[in-house]
């Protein structure tokens, strides 16, 4: 079989919301069953994630059309522990994406309480989205293409405007982020709530320090944005690994001065 690049597949993806209405083959659930069982995240924060049928437990969604089936997943409130779950989560869709199976995130457009229940969670653990999965059906819904609009799901901030060079005051361009490029350009397509995009990254020689500028305010599940950092980490990933970068995340701020409403959260320091 011919390997598609992640490059590809982050440029391909988006998110699906109407489902052709048909169960996942033998083989995609296979593949689904023991990917879920088997992910890792950098920072070793257990995610447990649930492969759901949605009539037995009465899953639904206001926009979701066509979809028999859900994934989700529950994880303890520890520290780091949105990055962790946005990660995983986000590694589970890009893989399904590589078979040709949909998922969009949800925080909000969901019956809570049935999935929560469904996956057992505890006053400690956490599911801060869920997701279905199936086959994209042809052609989208009237309400999802309204709703594409609404939020302007197709377009990205430019990259010189989120990314920088050393300080926040030098906008970084594509053309002059070195190795990093590619995988920099994964993190401005990576999907987030309500397309809030809230990723910053400041290249500083072999490294490259995460931000995020907060433009929601937390919900009663916490800090969401901190789920989409988490997303985009996973697109960097994937993506530096495919071009050969070696490196590792670590938590170590460098006091760089920030943006209102701008906070750090990780930095990749590559290793040569
Ligand atoms: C953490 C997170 C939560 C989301 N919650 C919802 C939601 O509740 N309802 C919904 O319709 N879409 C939801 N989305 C999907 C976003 O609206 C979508 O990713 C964004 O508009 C960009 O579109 P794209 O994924 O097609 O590129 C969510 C996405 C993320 C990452």
């Amino acid at each position: 079989m011919m390997r598609i690049l992640i490059k590809e597949l982050v440029k391909q993806r988006r998110s699906v919301r109407t489902f052709d209405g048909r169960a996942l083959t033998d083989e995609d659930r296979k593949y689904m069953t023991d990917l879920l069982s088997s992910l890792e995240n950098p920072w070793g924060i257990s995610i447990e994630f649930f492969l759901l049928n949605a009539k037995q437990n009465g899953l639904t969604s206001p926009v979701i059309i066509g979809a028999e089936e859900y994934i989700a997943a529950k994880t303890k409130r520890v520290p780091h522990f949105e990055i962790a779950f946005g990660y995983s989560f986000e590694k589970v869709c890009i893989y399904a994406l590589s078979r040709g199976i949909g998922t969009v995130m949800l925080a909000a457009s969901l019956n809570r309480t049935a999935f929560e229940k469904a996956i057992n969670i505890d006053e400690n653990e956490i599911m801060p989205v869920a997701s279905p999965i199936g086959y994209p059906a042809d052609k989208m819904s009237i309400r999802e293409s309204l709703m594409r609009k609404g939020i302007k799901a197709d377009s990205r901030k430019p990259f010189e405007n989120i990314f920088f060079n050393r300080t926040f005051d030098n906008g970084l361009d594509y053309d002059n982020a070195g190795v990093f490029a590619n995988a920099l350009e994964a993190v401005r397509l990576a999907p987030s709530a309500a397309n809030g995009q809230p990723w910053r990254a400041v290249s500083d020689g072999n490294c490259i320090h995460f931000y995020e500028a907060k433009s929601m305010k937390d919900s009663p599940l916490g800090d969401i944005q901190k789920v989409d950092i988490g997303i985009a980490l996973a697109h960097f990933d994937l993506v530096r690994e495919e071009d050969g970068i070696n490196g590792k995340f670590e938590f170590a701020d460098p006091g760089i001065a920030t943006p209102q409403n701008t906070q750090y959260i990780v930095t990749f320091r590559r290793q040569i």
